[in-house]
């Protein structure tokens, strides 16, 4: 980040945070505070501390950022995502690049990605005849890459794999201008991401049998449920969104079917869902053959993602 630039004519910096506040209060954004400081800090590429800091000491806005932010804080008000508006989202310990046409990642697939970490853990430090050298792991409709490339940052976060044991990131997702994220998003991350543009329904068929982990966070929602946020209805692309039948569960279901097909015996599949299909996805789970089901809520008690074991 470069540094401040707080001099100038433009307005103070104090006054400022409070007019964008009450304009996103107007235009009925939950955080509207929070939002205007992330907004300010954004176009003087300074940490929100820094915000603070220069509008206790009475600073002022750079005059050549006035139209910059002006147009961000419309933006805004229009009820674009603040993530697309500020170039980036953060998601299990990383910054990522999103912006208009890619999914942005939700706090609560972050609860997908620790567990995900913990099945890695327990991989990496399996008793018995030894892991193999290298896990597969596969995400399924990877979006801006944010589970995949989490998965992989959490796990080295937390330091318990040890550094003889690889793991191979694989993805699939289907649109061009998401995947073009995601690949932007391995190369800023440091990690090596085997990214397939395509179905990913048939995706990998090299590795059939052979894969450790299967993680997705895939399109769905049901058919006639409309999101209630703009930011959702209107900028996460409907692709991502929809899952394709009136209980949104017609991709996830093909999705399931071809996890089985690529993992090997004892690997094991984590998806999201939707909050009205944590009975209806792990039933049809256990209907299908799949072993150790089990379904996890998010912190508000939802149901939000199923683990199930491939037998
Ligand atoms: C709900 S978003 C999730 C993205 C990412 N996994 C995340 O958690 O932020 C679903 C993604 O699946 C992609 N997608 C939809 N249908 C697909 C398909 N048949 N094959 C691969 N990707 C698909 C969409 O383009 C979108 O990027």
């Amino acid at each position: 980040m470069s540094g401040p630039r707080p001099g100038g004519d433009g307005p103070g910096l104090r006054e400022l945070v409070e007019d964008i506040t009450r304009r996103l209060a107007v235009a009925g954004c939950a955080s509207p505070r929070s939002e205007a400081t992330q907004l300010v800090a954004g176009v003087l590429e300074v940490e929100l501390g820094e915000v603070h800091r220069l509008a206790l000491l009475g600073r002022r806005l750079p005059p050549d950022l006035c139209t910059p932010l002006e147009g961000w804080v419309a933006r805004r008000e229009a009820r674009e995502p603040l993530q697309h508006v500020l170039g980036r989202a953060h998601f299990a310990g990383l910054e990522l690049e999103v912006g208009p046409g890619v999914f942005v990642p939700r706090p609560e697939t972050e609860l997908l990605a620790e567990r995900a970490a913990e099945r890695v853990e327990e991989w990496a430090t399996a008793e018995g005849p030894g892991p193999r050298p290298a896990l597969e792991l596969v995400d399924l409709c990877t979006g801006s890459g944010a589970l995949v490339l989490g998965i992989a940052q959490r796990v080295q976060d937390r330091g318990r794999v040890p550094v003889d044991r690889e793991i191979r990131l694989h993805a699939a997702e289907i649109d061009p201008v998401a995947a073009g994220f995601a690949g932007r998003n391995a190369e800023r991350s440091g990690f090596t991401l085997d990214l397939r543009v395509r179905d990913a329904v048939g995706s990998f068929p090299e590795l059939q049998g052979a894969v450790d982990l299967v993680v997705s966070n895939p399109p769905y929602v049901p058919a006639g449920a409309v999101p209630a946020d703009p930011e959702v209805r209107e900028h996460d692309p409907e692709l991502a969104l929809y899952g394709g039948s009136e209980d949104g569960l017609a991709l996830p279901l093909a999705l399931v079917d071809w996890a089985h097909r690529l993992l090997r015996p004892g690997g094991a599949l984590l998806m999201e869902h939707d909050d009205t299909q944590g009975e209806s996805l792990p039933s049809a789970l256990q209907d299908r053959g799949w072993a150790g089901v089990r379904d996890h809520r998010d912190l508000a008690g939802r149901p939000r993602f199923v683990e199930a074991v491939r037998p």
